[in-house]
């Protein structure tokens, strides 16, 4: 469909790209990436009168105004729920905040959730984590306008686990969420239920948000062109949507579950009394056995579960958990040339816990959460040939596997079998350091190897433009070599192995002890030159499941870091 009119706008991008090359100004080109990735328009989904829902919820999206400053409210986007079939607990507001109501379900559960919109402009809604059809997860070509309504009819076949939903418009997610549009959901199964984890007032959910105010306590968001290129980053912590988070507790165990609902920051998560971080679950559920971490990272999108265990402590102590020093994150040029008011990476508190009331029993943290297949090599139908995500960084322009994300342009090494396990690896098309010269062509060549048709050819030239692959562009790599949450829509996976080059290992250092292993993950952070292998399944369901990187800011980049798979 369309094909030819994509083709043709392929040669007027390499035309544009190579204009670029030789100096053209960067507003048009910009403005011609844009017009370039045009989203088509699709009718909204309607209830089907066959499908007969357990749960049922009017979910509307508006802009709204809500107190997070002393003095004049804040104007926000809001999602609010109201439950129409399904057990009470299912939709909890948070009370005071702009994030979207808890949504609880349970695995099986048949789900119908009509959307309504209220904004000016299009949306969408992503069940993000949710193993759901592709015409139910929120890709952007759905988008719906003002009071029209989408309605998504789905069953619940994820495992207990905490999810996100938020918005997905075409260029326009980041905007969308930073305004306020996301929250949590909580998936539950037998398999957790048995295990008598923390539950009610003791399991608490913390969203983890950075958010810039105007003098008017208005929200500011990236206009410069360097928030785009590194992602935008506030200058105060909210929790739950609120400044100074203080929480205060029992002396027993509670369940922490945590979200990075940042546009772009990443935390390193850590006591202040450095006791260790006991991690539980990781976005796909719960691990196998409970780990403890001196640190955690997390990066947007990712999720943890965690273990926080007060008992034996006095009343009135308290405990911080703050986001300690890391480096490497971001491009070093950048960051010598910009100081940010609360740097990514510098050490400062996230939220305040105070142990208020004294209990004398506390749950016991179970030594066995879960059991799980883990994924072999051996599982996948391509053991030799992984999918390659290869990350391009450059100036004005952040892609994967060389392409700006364009409706209906699937490289042959996106097309996925449905029902099959897929090897992946994730990696940083220059090799990152930017000192592997002679590496650049063959891990360019293993990103491109799928296929050799025309669009496969010009993918190919245009991967090189977007590395800034030229000799004189040599040390760019080095200069704009960031880390990227790469998130793949679908089903959730499995790492199965990390790499570094060694010219990162000082950086590395300050954040490897922080990743968790071993459980289901659907973003991961790709550090500057590593590559990380997953496997993970597309079953189920076919058709068209973005993978992008979850700094918001590099997803809705004109030449950004989204793609789809198109399931077949
Ligand atoms: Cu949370 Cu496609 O994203
Ligand atoms: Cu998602
Ligand atoms: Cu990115």
């Amino acid at each position: 469909m369309n094909k030819s009119i994509n083709l043709s706008r392929r040669r007027f991008f390499a035309k544009t790209g190579a204009g670029l090359l030789v100096g053209a100004g960067l507003p048009s080109w910009l403005q011609a990436m844009e017009g370039m990735s045009e989203m088509p328009k699709r009718a909204p989904n309607k209830a089907s009168p066959n499908f007969h829902p357990d749960v049922e919820i009017d979910l509307l999206t508006k802009p709204s105004t809500i107190s997070i400053l002393p003095g004049q409210p804040t104007q926000v986007l809001q999602y609010v729920a109201k439950l129409i079939k399904g057990p009470a607990n299912t939709v909890t507001e948070i009370p005071g905040s702009y994030l979207g109501p808890i949504l609880r379900f349970e695995k099986g559960q048949k789900i119908r959730i009509n959307l309504r919109s209220e904004l000016n402009e299009p949306t969408i809604t992503h069940w993000h984590g949710l193993h759901v059809p592709a015409l139910m997860d929120g890709h952007p070509l759905y988008a719906i306008d003002k009071v029209q309504v989408f309605v998504y009819e789905f069953e619940m076949l994820n495992r207990a686990s905490m999810s996100i939903y938020h918005p997905h418009p075409h260029n326009m997610t980041a905007s969308q969420v930073y305004h306020g549009l996301a929250g949590a959901i909580l998936v539950t199964d037998p398999e957790e239920q048995r295990l008598g984890l923390p539950n009610g007032e003791y399991e608490i959910p913390l969203v983890i948000q950075d958010r810039r105010f105007d003098d008017n306590n208005q929200l500011v968001y990236a206009s410069h062109m360097r928030d785009r290129m590194m992602g935008f980053y506030g200058d105060r912590i909210l929790i739950n949507g609120r400044p100074d988070f203080n929480l205060d507790v029992a002396s027993r165990a509670y369940r922490f579950r945590i979200l990075n609902g940042s546009t772009a920051r990443i935390y390193k998560l850590a006591w202040d009394d450095n006791s260790p971080i006991t991690v539980i679950g990781t976005e796909g559920g719960l691990l196998e056995s409970p780990v403890h971490k001196p640190y955690v990272m997390l990066a947007p999108g990712e999720r943890l579960d965690v273990w926080a265990d007060f008992s034996g402590r006095n009343v009135g102590s308290q405990l911080v958990l703050r986001s300690r020093s890391f480096s490497g994150v971001l491009p070093k040029m950048a960051t010598r040339m910009h100081q940010m008011a609360l740097p990514v990476g510098s050490d400062y508190p996230l939220l305040t816990v105070k142990v208020t009331r004294q209990v004398s029993d506390s749950p016991a943290l179970p030594n066995s959460l879960s059991t799980y297949h883990h994924y072999q090599i051996s599982d996948t139908v391509n053991p030799n040939n992984p999918v390659p995500i290869a990350i391009s960084e450059g100036p004005m322009s952040m892609l994967l596997n060389g392409r700006p994300y364009a409706y209906n342009d699937v490289l042959p090494s996106e097309r996925i079998p449905v029902n099959t396990i897929q090897l992946m690896e994730i990696f940083h098309a220059h090799g990152g350091s930017g000192g592997h010269g002679d590496d650049k062509s063959k891990e360019q060549g293993e990103g491109m190897q799928h296929g050799n048709d025309k669009p496969q050819a010009e993918g190919h030239k245009m991967g090189g433009m977007g590395m800034m692959g030229g000799e004189g562009m040599a040390g760019m790599g080095t200069m704009m070599s960031m880390a990227h949450p790469i998130h793949l829509h679908g089903q959730s996976f499995q790492i199965l192995s990390r790499s570094i080059g060694a010219a990162e290992s000082e950086d590395y250092a300050t954040v490897k002890d922080g990743f968790i292993e071993g459980g289901f993950k659907d973003t991961v952070l790709v550090m500057p030159g590593e590559r990380v292998k997953i496997i993970k399944p597309f079953q189920d369901f076919k058709g068209l499941f973005m993978y992008h990187c979850h700094n918001l800011e590099h997803e809705d980049m004109g030449m950004g870091m989204m793609r789809d798979f198109s399931v077949e």
